[in-house]
């Protein structure tokens, strides 16, 4: 199966940091975002992943390439374990371009001839979960079990609704995926179904496509994946996971920084000294 990887936004929210350098290519410490989400995708067994890139940002897909002149000169500097490291960011990655930032609804319809006619995967990168188990791996898991579509769910505060996808969903049984009746894009609070969010993982039957092309624009004046995917509800065909793990927001400067500062508290080298600095910073 595969993994559709949207990246064709235009990290407005890192300006300028993100004037050249796709948002997405933006380190997490010592490896870039993205690759994290793709190694996700890899992880729960989703065998190839289709990255979604605007023209400007195809060098996202040549991190996931072989580099083998760079390598070569590493070795030949006598530098066979950085050549091995960077050589090991090779991933079975394709990439389709989507020309215009008709919005997410559009850009997952640009993967239809990549993806062909079986369930796909949905990994926005600006979502990032850490934990055990994969979140994609969860929402797999309730697709093999249900065969309905399936969304990655999390609780928000009312404040934060306006932010997200929203669903009105019912619990069918004890332990089950919720049914989802309904969902909107960025209610206002006041309309919102719930506080369960879209959180940015998605297993999806490929007749969503058709719905796709059948969606006219909607919030922001953009194609949504979740207006598409409100008929597949009316029908039952939608269902529901909240996932288990930590989620970060690295679509926002202070998100990708906690991201970041968790990679290397967990980093046997870098771990240590990140807690020496932060004790030695003097106190307000
Ligand atoms: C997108 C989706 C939204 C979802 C969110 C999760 O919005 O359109 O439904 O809740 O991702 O992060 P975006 O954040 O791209 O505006």
């Amino acid at each position: 199966m595969k993994a559709v990887v949207p990246a064709a936004g235009l990290g407005t929210r890192f300006l300028p940091a993100t004037k050249v350098v796709p948002k997405e290519l933006l380190p997490l410490l010592d490896v870039p975002a993205v690759q994290v989400v793709v190694d996700e995708a890899l992880a729960a067994g989703f065998d190839e992943v289709v990255l979604v890139v605007s023209p400007q940002k195809e060098a996202i897909l040549r991190h996931f390439q072989p580099a083998p002149e760079l390598c070569d000169e590493l070795r030949a500097r006598g530098r066979a374990e950085l050549a091995e490291r960077v050589a090991a960011t090779s991933r079975p990655v394709t990439a389709v371009v989507q020309a215009r930032p008709l919005g997410l609804g559009h850009a997952v319809g640009c993967a239809r001839h990549a993806v062909g006619d079986e369930p796909f995967a949905v990994l926005l990168p600006d979502d990032l979960f850490l934990g055990d188990v994969p979140a994609i791996a969860q929402l797999a898991e309730a697709h093999r079990r249900s065969g309905a579509s399936v969304l990655g769910l999390l609780e928000v505060t009312a404040a934060e609704v306006s932010r997200y996808g929203i669903v009105r969903a019912e619990a069918e049984a004890e332990g089950a995926p919720l049914r989802i009746r309904d969902l909107v894009e960025k209610p206002a609070p006041a309309d919102a179904p719930s506080r369960l969010a879209i959180v940015g993982r998605y297993l999806l039957e490929p007749s969503v496509f058709e719905r796709i092309e059948r969606t006219p624009p909607g919030w922001g004046g953009e194609i949504q994946l979740t207006d598409a995917l409100r008929g597949l509800a009316a029908e039952g065909g939608l269902v529901g996971v909240p996932l288990r793990s930590t989620r970060l927001d690295t679509g926002e400067p202070m998100g990708l920084l906690e991201a970041a500062i968790l990679r290397a508290l967990a980093h046997p080298a870098y771990g240590p000294r990140l807690r020496e600095f932060l004790a030695a910073l003097p106190r307000r």
